[in-house]
């Protein structure tokens, strides 16, 4: 981490969590952990508790993400909620390509190229996710892929907007699949990042993008992870659906 980027700890529950267990959830962690002056606590449920997740986050410090959006305000499009319907929440964050949507869903980068813009549009901050595959990394294209997927998430963006995005590294390999990515691992992928964002706009821009890294972050490794330069915060599975090990997440130390 580097003190002019203030880290964010961001819980991704999926498809975990009913309206009650998010509040009680949402309670219990703002109760034990207090205020957060220096880190941001971000949570992402399902849209079903995104109403009430913003109304039960009310501690300087944290916030509420969607974990998805589509890119339209309004119109024939069955099952998807707009940026315009997320932002009415009171809502801050949208998490934008994860791995799961452009793998399982099948969305493109075209697709949330158009997500990420609409995010901004709406006042919001988009929470853009990239990260090769195990064939991709065996190949040695990690950086091809992730480099293409982030030019592509970031074109026609101005560059007063993209120092505001925050991004997340997922290496696919590493996502609930116990397989984390060492820091020296992490922290190689982050630096590539930072210089591509400084080859596409400036240095004050790269400087200012808080980089989350994502992929079996556990309360034993978050520590770790978080001592390197360019990691500056982590978007946590698994290990954020109980309150104590996120809450360790959220206090991590280095
Ligand atoms: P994981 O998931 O922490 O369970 O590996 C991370 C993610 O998909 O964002």
């Amino acid at each position: 981490m580097n003190p002019l980027r203030k880290p964010i700890l961001a819980a991704n529950w999926k498809m975990h969590k009913t309206v009650a267990e998010a509040v009680a959830f949402a309670e219990a962690l703002q109760e034990q952990t207090g205020p957060l002056t220096d880190r941001e606590a971000v949570i992402a449920p399902p849209f079903t508790s995104l109403d009430s997740l913003c109304r039960a986050l009310k501690l300087e410090g944290y916030s509420a993400s969607a974990q998805n959006c589509h890119w339209e305000e309004k119109g024939a499009f069955t099952g998807e909620i707009s940026t315009v319907m997320i932002k009415d929440l009171g809502c801050r964050y949208v998490i934008v390509g994860h791995s799961e949507r452009r793998h399982i869903f099948g969305e493109t980068d075209e697709m949330i190229r158009k997500k990420a813009a609409s995010v901004f549009t709406h006042g919001m901050v988009p929470i853009i996710c990239v990260g090769e595959l195990l064939v991709e990394r065996d190949a040695n294209s990690t950086f091809d892929v992730v480099g293409a997927q982030l030019d592509k998430a970031l074109e026609g963006l101005v560059s007063d907007l993209v120092g505001r995005v925050v991004l997340a590294y997922e290496p696919v390999w590493a996502i609930g699949t116990g397989r984390t990515a060492t820091p020296a691992q992490a922290q190689e992928v982050h630096a590539f990042i930072r210089a591509r964002l400084e080859a596409l706009f400036n240095k004050e821009v790269a400087n200012r993008v808080r980089i989350l890294y994502g992929g079996s972050v556990k309360p034993d490794n978050v520590d770790a992870l978080m001592a390197e330069a360019d990691l500056d915060g982590m978007l946590v599975g698994g290990a954020s659906l109980e309150v104590a090990s996120f809450k360790r997440i959220v206090q991590f130390e280095s």
